[in-house]
């Protein structure tokens, strides 16, 4: 693993030509952002030695470097799912990938299920917190020396670049939610059961994505910054029926805010 780690850095190293603190992972439906970023040049998955291969319709697969808010980045345009049979340890080979990298701060996004009754499709959710349902730690095994055996998680979710964010928003006059991410296997969207489960949990929107890749960059001290936007609800009045195009399109119009206020943090964070 760590050979392979190795590697894939340097292939990386040996032909960027920029140098960014700062990562963002695109979730479903959420790839518009990859338009914004000038002075691009780009990676496909498939042509980095040991990365692998993203396999859902919205996730193009591939790793983007360039130019966002001023500031040298590296986009994820498309992540790999547990569902989609990936180990963890492939799950989190990006973040890995990031520390080798030098990266110091990570924009994660989803797309995600709205379980809080206050939420309406379309909300931007900041994420203050998570609750591992994964059946599978991306810690396990032995450890590795980029952090201690036993992390702390108290502030997993940057508490200084969630505060940036609602001054942003707020001056921007964009409507955000705060919550805690309950993050799943998958593939199923959950059953009204499930989602009011999650809810009794302390949840407040539930995705299938983001907890081993944020567990691994904090395991690393990097700082995480990430927003779920809510493509769906679950858990209270009546079910209502969920569709990955569903998803896509509250996805898609949600964006635009999204992109925006990841575009401002990384224009004033230094
Ligand atoms: N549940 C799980 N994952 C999801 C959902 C959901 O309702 N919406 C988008 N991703």
């Amino acid at each position: 693993m760590y050979e392979k780690i190795q590697e894939t850095a340097s292939w990386l190293k040996e032909r960027m030509t920029t140098s960014p603190k700062t990562a963002i992972i695109l979730g479903t439906g959420l790839g518009q952002l990859a338009s914004e970023i000038t002075d691009s040049y780009e990676f496909s998955y498939a042509d980095i030695p040991n990365f692998p291969v993203s396999t859902v319709e919205g996730h193009a697969g591939k790793l983007i470097f360039g130019k966002l808010g001023g500031k040298d980045i590296v986009a994820m345009e498309g992540r790999f799912h547990f569902y989609e049979g990936y180990s963890m340890k492939e799950v989190t080979f990006p973040e890995r990938i990031m520390y080798e990298l030098g990266i110091k701060t990570l924009f994660v996004s989803n797309a995600s299920g709205g379980m809080n009754p206050s939420f309406k499709i379309g909300d931007l959710m900041i994420i203050n917190d998570h609750i591992n349902f994964f059946p599978e730690h991306p810690l396990h095994g032995p450890n590795f020396p980029t952090g201690p055996r036993f992390p702390d998680m108290h502030e997993a979710y940057d508490h200084q670049l969630i505060k940036l964010a609602d001054e942003i928003a707020q001056e921007k006059g964009i409507e955000v939610k705060h919550g805690v991410y309950v993050g799943v296997q998958g593939p199923t969207f959950e059953t009204p059961a499930e989602y009011r489960m999650y809810r009794i949990l302390g949840g407040d929107a539930v995705g299938m994505s983001t907890v081993p890749e944020v567990i691994v960059a904090r395991h690393c001290g990097i700082k995480v910054f990430g927003i779920s936007v809510i493509t769906d609800l679950g858990g209270f009045d009546v079910p209502v029926e969920v569709s990955h195009e569903e998803v896509q399109k509250a996805a898609n119009e949600a964006q635009p805010r999204m992109t925006e206020i990841f575009r401002e943090i990384i224009r004033r964070s230094e």
